[in-house]
């Protein structure tokens, strides 16, 4: 411990992380990391193989323990907390390889994946039914899965699993959206297509984002704010030009 007691979150941000560390043997894949996320960003992160941003994703959403520092949601303190924990107070996550259950409908997967979080949805009310019901045509019609609602979710496309991924998340009609590489996996020509799906389901339901990015175009196109991950730190954080202009971003991340 340095004794130098660690500034509180930024005032009204949704995340905030005070010297968030965590090293694997050697590696530092978090170096002392203070960030704040202000409610309606839209954060792309970017940053080579290795970097640190699946790692700081992870202990932000509960999946991995810091070794030193907090995390703070809407003015909390989350830290160490278990990722159904974190869900419940309204983070939302998609997976860099598609978290979906794929021997169940795409329909099923949204089913279940409001019941796993809420346990004591009684799914067999009839009440209750008709409102899960609801909730899921709602958000199958805000991701354009209709067409696939009763297709087995391991049959899917990437593009549309990566889609539904993120459709399981907004069931539990999160605050915040952190995507770990949405497009990966997903050829460039559908790339595009798939993001403005995703934006437009975040602007309609108002949640924040965070996403992992490495297609310069995207951030481009897509992000209000960039961070640049390099070696567990954030080496450049600000408007997207700007962090792009940047000599480390240039010669690290952009490969100029
Ligand atoms: N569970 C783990 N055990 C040991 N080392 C790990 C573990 N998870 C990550 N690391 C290491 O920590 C560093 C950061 O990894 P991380 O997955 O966060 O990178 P990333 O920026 O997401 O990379 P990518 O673009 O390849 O997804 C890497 O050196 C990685 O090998
Ligand atoms: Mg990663």
């Amino acid at each position: 411990m340095s004794g130098v007691a660690a500034s509180p979150p930024a005032a009204g941000s949704l995340l905030s992380t005070r010297g968030l560390s965590l090293h694997f043997g050697g590696v530092v894949a978090a170096d002392a990391i203070d960030f704040d996320l202000m409610p309606g960003e839209r954060l792309a992160v970017v940053g080579q193989n290795g970097a640190g941003k699946t790692t700081f994703i992870n202990i932000c959403t509960g999946y991995l323990r810091p070794s030193a520092g907090q995390v703070y949601f809407d003015g909390v303190n989350v830290t160490g907390q278990s990722p159904r924990a974190i869900t419940r107070r309204g983070i939302g996550r998609s997976f860099q390889l598609p978290q979906v259950f794929t021997e169940h409908s795409v329909r099923q997967c949204l089913l279940i994946a409001a019941s796993a979080v809420h346990p004591r949805l009684r799914l067999w009310r009839p009440l209750a039914q008709s409102a899960a019901a609801a909730e899921v045509d709602a958000t199958l019609a805000l991701l354009q899965l209709q067409p696939r609602a009763n297709d087995l979710a391991g049959q899917l496309p990437e593009g549309q699993r990566k889609l539904l991924d993120v459709a399981m998340a907004l069931m539990l009609r999160p605050k915040l959206m952190v995507m770990d590489e949405p497009t990966s996996g997903v050829s460039s020509d559908e790339k595009h297509a798939l993001m403005a799906v995703l934006m437009q389901a975040l602007d309609e339901r108002q949640v924040t984002c965070i996403f992992v990015e490495h297609d310069i175009d995207i951030v481009r196109r897509y992000a209000t704010r960039l961070a640049a991950w390099i070696a567990g730190k954030v080496a450049a954080d600000g408007a997207p030009e700007a962090v792009l202009r940047d000599p480390l971003v240039r010669r690290h991340i952009v490969g100029e």
